[in-house]
């Protein structure tokens, strides 16, 4: 459609920027925070680019006071962060540390005061080491119990501070990555523990989910979902059916589960024949009906093509890390489907497609399948940025880029979708897990690089001084 006229952003829109806490905060072994999978992993040989790690990332634990002060003057309307697991349960049960929740009840006080709406993500990845020590974390169905006592204590002490939470971030990338690819900790390759324990990550939310319906009954909570809308590379029906096949392995395996309570008929059916399905018990669907979410949580950054792939053909292959600009293999699922090259679109260094028409499209897709409300918890570029002589960095493809974007909200929300906010990844730089600190999204630059922490100093891009006029006239120019 081509619309004549746009309809402008609602009131109270959130413009916002996000975080995680392993690649912002630091302080990694501070204040009785117990270990968590990423620090051991980023420093096994080989795991990340260049060995860097999160120990002290962008020292955000002792810093957040000047990162939110600068938050404060660009205008931001919201906040989002993740709450760091093993500070509040070093051992990821047992006894509350109370040291690291104060450190968040601390955050979100100075966020208030600034009139800047925390957004809290409760799991963004850092699973406390001791809970894959003791039962093979996800792997096991322990770990509900486990993820919901400590999710019912942040509700029951922050219920009154905070409004909007998000449960588990990125389930699917994350646990694709640390079950198939074996990229992210615990490092396996195998699909058949990747259903089970997504299974498990599943039946987690959805107990948190339930559990807050009565602590947290003015809050809203939903999942943040890696959303890579799916293209077919041709009207070949062979590669259409490998991008059906690919939505519903890639997305609706998810999102289905999340909003409807129930995985996608024809993939579960596959998966039983090849026998990877996961074990579902008594009981397991009544919970996952109840982990019907208030919004949905996107994590938009580009779209993915799909062609045909046939049994003997492309297996699954990891990402660009060094952002060497052409190095990503095409990557697939023998049988069902494989990633080509979009010709239609530009890349990043990284090779991931610049496609704001791809965040409309997505955007509607969901909005008309499940009928949620949904909140953009991440869009940003990651580049090279140049720190210029005078303290200048002039990312003005990051402005195109954020510009694209936003403005295809806009056609969004003309369209009809239920749009709640908007958070540019990231607000400062930071530690990009696999990537070291050269891919850099954020607003604010840290002059710090993988080897070297330097004085982590604050610097704001232009890309900062551009959001914050956008914000300032609510989307109105775009
Ligand atoms: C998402 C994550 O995968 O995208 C973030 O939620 C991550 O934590 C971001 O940093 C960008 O990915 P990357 O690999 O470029 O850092």
């Amino acid at each position: 459609m081509h619309h004549h006229e746009l309809d402008g952003f609602p009131q109270g829109f959130l413009w916002g920027a996000a975080s995680a806490a392993y690649q912002a905060e630091g302080a990694w072994n501070v204040d009785g925070k117990g270990p968590s999978i990423w620090d051991g992993f980023c420093k096994q040989p080989g795991r990340t680019f260049q060995g860097s790690n999160g120990d002290v990332a962008v020292d955000h634990y002792h810093r957040f006071r000047e990162d939110i002060a600068l938050m404060a003057e660009m205008g931001l309307k919201a906040y989002r962060f993740s709450v760091s697991w093993p500070r509040l349960y070093p051992d990821g049960r047992g006894p509350l540390n109370e040291a690291g929740l104060a450190f968040y009840e601390k955050l979100i006080d100075t966020l208030r005061a600034h009139d800047i709406e925390p957004i809290l993500t409760l799991y963004h990845w850092d699973l406390p080491q001791a809970l894959q020590d003791d039962y093979g974390g996800w792997e096991s169905r322990r770990i509900v119990a486990d993820f919901e006592r400590y999710c019912v204590t942040l509700f029951r002490r922050l219920a009154g501070k905070v409004r909007f939470w998000v449960s588990l971030n990125e389930q699917n990338y994350n646990l694709t990555n640390a079950y198939q690819l074996g990229t992210h900790p615990p490092g396996v390759r195998n699909r058949k523990r990747f259903f089970q324990a997504n299974h498990h990550a599943f039946l987690a939310n959805a107990g948190a989910i339930a559990a807050f319906r009565d602590l947290v009954p003015d809050g809203l909570i939903g999942p943040s979902f890696a959303y890579s809308p799916a293209y077919p590379a041709s009207p070949d029906p062979r590669d259409m059916l490998a991008f059906e096949n690919a939505e519903e392995f890639t997305n609706h395996w998810w999102l289905d589960t999340y909003c409807l309570g129930r995985y996608p008929g024809a993939a579960l059916a596959y998966l039983r024949k090849t026998g990877e399905a996961p074990e579902i018990l008594p009981g397991d669907r009544d919970l996952l009906a109840q982990g019907r979410p208030d919004f949905i949580g996107i994590n938009y950054y580009q779209t993915l093509t799909y062609a045909d792939n046939p049994p003997d053909g492309e297996t699954m292959r990891g990402i660009n890390t060094t952002g060497e600009k052409g190095t990503t293999p095409a990557s697939g699922v023998p049988g069902l489907y494989k990633t080509r090259p979009n010709p239609h679109v530009e890349t990043t260094n990284w090779d991931w497609a610049i496609d704001p028409t791809g965040l409309r499209l997505g955007l509607r897709r969901l909005s008309s399948r499940y009928g949620l409300p949904i909140l953009i918890t991440e869009n940003g570029l990651g580049e090279f940025d140049r720190l210029e002589r005078g303290d200048l960095i002039h990312d003005d493809y990051r402005i195109a880029y954020l510009k694209d974007h936003i403005a295809a909200c806009r056609e969004a929300i003309t369209d009809g979708v239920d749009l709640l906010g908007y958070c540019v990844w990231s607000f400062t730089d930071i530690l990009s897990w696999l990537n070291g600190y050269q891919k850099r999204y954020g607003l604010v630059y840290v002059d710090r690089d993988e080897r070297d922490p330097k004085d982590l100093r604050r610097i704001r891009k232009d890309s900062y001084f551009w959001y914050q006029k956008i914000i300032k006239d609510n989307g109105g120019n775009i």
